[in-house]
């Protein structure tokens, strides 16, 4: 007898359309503000010492749709600049009207990113992810989702260990050819190679959302590192 085999490729597939799902109960309200959210903050250009890429509009709406969908407590990420992706995640989690805790440092910035909801915002500016992650640990925090956008280093590596990220959902900006994202998955092997299970960055013609191409232009170059233990079978 053979088991039933599901790749990556296969399993990509179906963890985006079934992450489509958090589109339910949403009105086109809520995504008309988060496009215009993430479109003010382009605006913060002029703080930048480093002024440099922001995540597309259409990462940003997947952003907003997997918290939406996973709805964590806690989020740690790597790489502020102006703050499209920590404030789709956050909006994300606002839209269910359950407050994320969120923490999100940068090296080479220290922009003030505008926040009003209910949720928890703490940025590290000028600091890098081993800075943050060591103060992480110290405070106790265990974030229940990473979202990786600037380059790990490899003292985050250990404290990566200890803030338990076998236990966390890692998100993977710039997940394509030998960028960031790769190069990260590489660095996190060693740690996450036994407990998850990787869904490339969503494919165009696997999630159709025709009606949002405009609001949301681009395409998603975000992978998701899921601890198979987030898995689950459903008889419906
Ligand atoms: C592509 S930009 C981030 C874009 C941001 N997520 C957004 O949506 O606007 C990458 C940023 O990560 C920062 N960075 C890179 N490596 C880092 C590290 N190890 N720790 C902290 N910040 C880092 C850089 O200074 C840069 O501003």
């Amino acid at each position: 007898m053979n088991p039933l085999l599901i790749n990556q490729n296969n399993f990509s597939t179906i963890f985006w359309k079934i992450l489509l799902s958090s589109r339910n109960g949403l009105e086109k309200k809520d995504l008309e503000l988060l496009s215009a959210e993430i479109l003010s903050l382009q605006s913060l250009r002029g703080q930048a010492d480093y002024n440099t890429g922001t995540i597309s509009p259409k990462s940003a709406l997947w952003l907003y749709f997997l918290t939406r969908y996973f709805k964590p407590s806690t989020i740690a990420e790597v790489g502020t600049f102006i703050g499209t992706s920590g404030l789709s995640m956050v909006m994300g989690c606002d839209s269910n009207n359950l407050p994320v805790k969120f923490y999100s440092c940068d090296v080479s910035n220290s922009i003030d990113i505008p926040y009003k909801g209910k949720s928890t915002v703490e940025f590290f500016k000028k600091s890098d992810s081993t800075q943050m992650f060591k103060q992480l640990k110290d405070r106790g925090v265990s974030p229940e989702m990473f979202h990786i956008d600037g380059r790990l280093n490899q003292d985050d590596l250990p404290l990566l260990v200890d803030l338990k990220v076998m236990d966390a959902i890692i998100l993977l900006d710039d997940f394509e050819g030998v960028e960031k994202g790769v190069v990260n998955a590489f660095a996190l092997q060693g740690i996450i190679n036994k407990t998850h299970v990787m869904a490339y960055p969503p494919k165009p013609e696997d999630c159709s959302f025709k009606d949002l191409d405009e609001m949301f232009p681009g395409t998603c170059t975000t992978a998701v590192l899921l601890p198979q233990k987030f898995l689950s079978l459903t008889r419906q």
